[in-house]
């Protein structure tokens, strides 16, 4: 029994896979106050293990702003161990909810109130009723890889290799979750693609339901309604091509009437672009942990402008082994699909009438297709493999069983956020950025958050400029396990900010090599920094510090000491960045030096910043100084870009030892790093100049760093208002026109002559007068000449 209870916890350990620590991921969470999620089955098919997710976690975003999305994924990534993407998507409905009860939301509209699951506000609801209908009616993808699994009575699209019991989960569509991109119409946009192939990127991008229509089938009211609650694995009642929709008729038994069904064309949202595609950020196998330099791994979402108060995020996590050549069946067949191309079939029987797959283990081993067949090297639930020749002369023949699991090895898993608000800007806002300053983390040691994580601040380490804003806003639990460790009262989430007193060393270079204390220096001390003289806090004022010290004005009174007496959310708005600096800070509840540390770090610049990963598939960043862009193929290794911008020289002088660059500066200086462009190839800058200062001498110059910071002129083009160039270098580049110095070699020609016309005249004027100086004069200007013939000789 004992080792049964330990076989059950270590298989459940097991199952732990993608998961979203900001904005919080449910895995299918409400708010349950055990370690193990209630329901597993409550709105989408995570895969992950029943501990994870985090309780509540509803705040909003606003349009515009910069959103940290942190996560951690178990199978490595980015890596050479497996093939992985990670797919982020959002949908907004006036019906999205996280729901009252942990229950799953009936699939019968019988079970729900007014007969309407859409609108029943008991259960949480992501993808709608009418959605998971349709998918359970309509006819599956049969070009799909469906490994050995027996998928031959399952004909709707509920059934896949991960999902061969047409199992349900909340009301979304399996085909859909197993499948990206997908080829029917869905609630879903995309946000963004982390592939380990980039060059995927151009198919990803062409073919998003961002930018591209989906088709399907619409089917008349009445007859989806007569079936509406047919659950028939066998029968389908929605076809998937246009041509079988267009042939498909069927008699109105209230009118006796023939009708027809409709291939219909679903636009793409005309506000949407193509989601960003860019390469994975790596991650260590089954793991789950930070990425390189001990950060968890980001991706930074804008906010798109299309405010809804009812959205959710999802966040697919796509992993399949070396052999799993699924690219090359697929998703083509999904787009074949989804263009109504004619599917290949990628699965035939073997040789004991089971379905087993095209996909190749073998040719590799110079097998042909009997041989691979007869020795079990073939892709098949725990195959049986001969390594020796059969019979095996002086040998033993004998098999060895492979553990190959052929519904997981292509795998996808999955977590979601709770709900979330997406709100315009304050009109009253002039915040260059807005950034997005949250809590992640559930209350507890690091082993009974696992695979959650314990408290910090997303992100941790912030880079921001004067004039943006940071958006500080977090929410927590009261129904966390009660002994679950951490200070206050049990079972609840708090967190302020008080800034922290300054370091005693100079903050470390994570994974320096030489340990100094200059290099391992804190990054905080364990104190706040009290508040009764002028410390400022990126310039926030006092009232701003009092309210995330003590989480006012939303709430008076009560213990505070450790914020019992607080609510579980908190929001101190939008507050803007006027003073430069490095601040750290932290929460004063939760930090508990050996065992829980909650401290972060905002750097504020006085110039602008903008920072954006960009890799092989290319990109552009946009500031108000001029752009970058990035062209596909360019940078075969990804890296952060960031760009600043400073208005005036003095400014830039910090940046470079010298020097002005000739003429008259028309631009902004514009600091670039993290560039690394393939031998060759260079990324084009492109630089706003002011309008009455440009003309066609107008040049890029680029503070050169190699030879003294001495400003080299680039090779430069105009486009409308702006002069570009191409660059492959980090460093600081700006704009100046020749207008000036053009004027200044005029002006000072015009003097020479002037000058020269001066002497001569004052010279004749002065013999005429002087008429006695004249030959001494001569004998002096005579040896002088002597002096110049022998200079002249020397030279030549
Ligand atoms: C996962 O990858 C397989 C190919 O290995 C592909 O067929 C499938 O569409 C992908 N699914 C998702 C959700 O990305
Ligand atoms: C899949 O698509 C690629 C690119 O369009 C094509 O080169 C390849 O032949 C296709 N594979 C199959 C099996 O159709
Ligand atoms: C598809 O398979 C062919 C033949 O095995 C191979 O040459 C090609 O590289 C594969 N394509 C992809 C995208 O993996
Ligand atoms: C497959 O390979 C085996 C061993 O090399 C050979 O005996 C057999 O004739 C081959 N079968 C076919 C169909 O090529
Ligand atoms: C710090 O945390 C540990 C473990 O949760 C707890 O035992 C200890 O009492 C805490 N320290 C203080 C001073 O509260
Ligand atoms: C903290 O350190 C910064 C830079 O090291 C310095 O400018 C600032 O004055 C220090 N503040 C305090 C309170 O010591
Ligand atoms: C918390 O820190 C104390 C003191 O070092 C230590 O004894 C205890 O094991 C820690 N608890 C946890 C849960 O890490
Ligand atoms: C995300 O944004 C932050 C702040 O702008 C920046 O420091 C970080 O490098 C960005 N990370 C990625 C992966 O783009
Ligand atoms: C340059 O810009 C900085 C920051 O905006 C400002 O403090 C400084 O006074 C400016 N210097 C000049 C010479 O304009």
């Amino acid at each position: 029994m004992k080792i049964a209870i330990l076989v059950l916890a270590l298989v459940s350990l097991v199952h732990c896979d993608m998961y979203l620590h900001n904005p919080r991921g449910s895995n299918n969470r409400l708010d349950e106050a055990r370690r193990d999620r209630n329901n597993a089955n409550r709105l989408f098919d995570s895969q992950n293990n029943n501990r994870g997710g985090y309780n509540v976690g509803s705040l909003y975003y606003y349009a515009g702003s910069v959103l940290s999305i942190e996560w951690t994924n178990q199978h490595s990534c980015g890596d050479q161990n497996n093939h992985c993407e990670i797919i982020f998507q959002y949908m907004c409905d006036d019906n999205v909810r996280d729901g009252a009860s942990t229950k799953t939301i009936p699939n019968n509209p019988a079970l729900c109130e007014d007969y309407d699951c859409n609108t029943d506000l008991e259960y949480g609801m992501h993808e709608s009723f009418d959605y998971y209908v349709n998918c359970r009616l309509r006819k599956r993808n049969r070009g799909l890889f469906s490994a050995d699994r027996n998928l031959n009575n399952r004909n709707t699209a509920r059934f896949t290799r991960q999902n061969q019991n047409g199992n349900r989960r909340g009301y979304e569509c399996p085909e859909e979750r197993d499948y990206y991109p997908y080829w029917h119409p869905t609630p879903w946009r995309d946000i963004a693609i982390l592939t380990n192939d980039p060059t995927r990127c151009v198919m990803y991008q062409e073919e998003s339901a961002n930018v591209k229509s989906r088709f399907a089938c619409e089917m008349p009211e009445l007859y989806i309604l007569l079936n509406i609650n047919q659950n028939s694995a066998n029968r389908y009642y929605i076809p998937n091509t246009q041509e079988e929709c267009e042939r498909w008729t069927w008699t109105d038994p209230t009118t006796s009437e023939e009708k027809h069904a409709v291939w219909r064309e679903y636009r793409a949202d005309s506000r949407l672009s193509a989601p960003e595609c860019v390469e994975t950020l790596w991650s260590r196998d089954n793991h789950l942990g930070n990425g390189v330099g001990g950060y968890t791994n980001i991706y930074n979402w804008t906010i798109p402008d299309l405010p809804h108060e009812h959205c959710v995020l999802r966040a697919r996590y796509n992993i399949s082994t070396g052999e799993y050549d699924g690219w090359n069946s697929s998703v083509n067949s999904s787009i074949a699909r989804r263009n109504n191309v004619p599917v290949f079939n990628d699965n035939t029987n073997d040789l004991a009438g089971r379905t087993i797959s095209e996909l190749d283990v073998y040719t590799q081993f110079g097998f042909n297709t009997t041989e691979a067949r007869a020795r079990g090297y073939v892709f098949r639930q725990n195959p049986i493999v001969k390594i020796f020749p059969d019979p095996a002369p002086n040998s033993v023949n004998f098999g060895l069983q492979l553990a190959i699991n052929t519904n997981q090895f292509g795998r996808t898993f999955q977590d979601r956020s709770h709900t979330f608000a997406i709100r315009s800007k304050p009109s009253d806002s002039d915040c260059t950025t807005i950034y997005n300053l949250n809590v992640r983390g559930k209350r507890g040691n690091i082993v009974q958050t696992y695979p959650g994580v314990e408290y910090d601040f997303v992100p941790n380490d912030l880079q921001v400029s004067i004039g943006s804003c940071v958006h500080i806003q977090w929410t927590g639990s009261n129904t966390n396990p009660n002994n679950n460790d951490g200070q206050g009262r049990a079972g609840t989430d708090r967190s302020n900010i008080v800034l922290l007193r300054n370091h005693t060393y100079a903050e470390g270079t994570p994974g320096a090599a030489v340990p100094t204390a200059e290099k391992n220096g804190h990054f905080g001390r364990s104190y706040p920094q009290h508040l009764d003289n002028d410390e400022t806090f990126l310039g926030l004022s006092r009232s701003q510090r009092e309210n995330l010290a003590m989480l006012s004005p939303s709430h008076y009174g009560g213990e505070m000491s450790e914020l019992d007496d607080a609510g579980t959310y908190y929001d101190l708005g939008l507050a803007r960045v006027t003073s430069k600096g490095t601040y750290y800070y932290l929460s004063t509840r939760n930090n508990n030096f050996t065992n829980r540390s909650q401290k972060g770090k905002i750097i504020a610049y006085i110039n602008a910043l903008i920072s954006k990963r960009i890799g092989w598939n290319g990109g552009t960043i946009s500031t108000s100084s001029g752009n970058l862009k990035v062209d596909r193929g360019t940078m075969s290794k990804p890296s952060v870009i960031s760009i600043r911008t400073f208005a005036n020289e003095s400014e830039a002088q910090a940046m470079t030892s010298d020097k002005t660059a000739p003429g008259k500066l028309v631009s902004d200086y514009v600091q670039v790093s993290g560039l690394s462009t393939d031998q060759g190839q260079t990324a084009t800058l492109q630089l706003m100049v002011s309008g009455e200062d440009f003309d066609r001498d107008t040049s890029i110059y680029y503070s050169d760093p190699n030879n003294g910071n001495v400003y080299r002129r680039l090779e430069t083009r105009s486009v409308d208002g702006m002069v570009e160039a191409q660059i492959d270098q980090d460093g600081v580049y700006t704009a100046s026109t020749a207008q000036v110095a053009t004027f200044v070699t005029i002006a000072t020609a015009i003097f020479v002559v002037l000058i020269v016309v001066i002497i001569i005249v004052a010279t004749v004027v002065f013999f005429r007068v002087r008429r006695d100086k004249w030959h001494s004069t001569k004998e002096k200007v005579s040896s002088g000449f002597t002096n110049i013939k022998r200079s002249f000789a020397k030279k030549v």
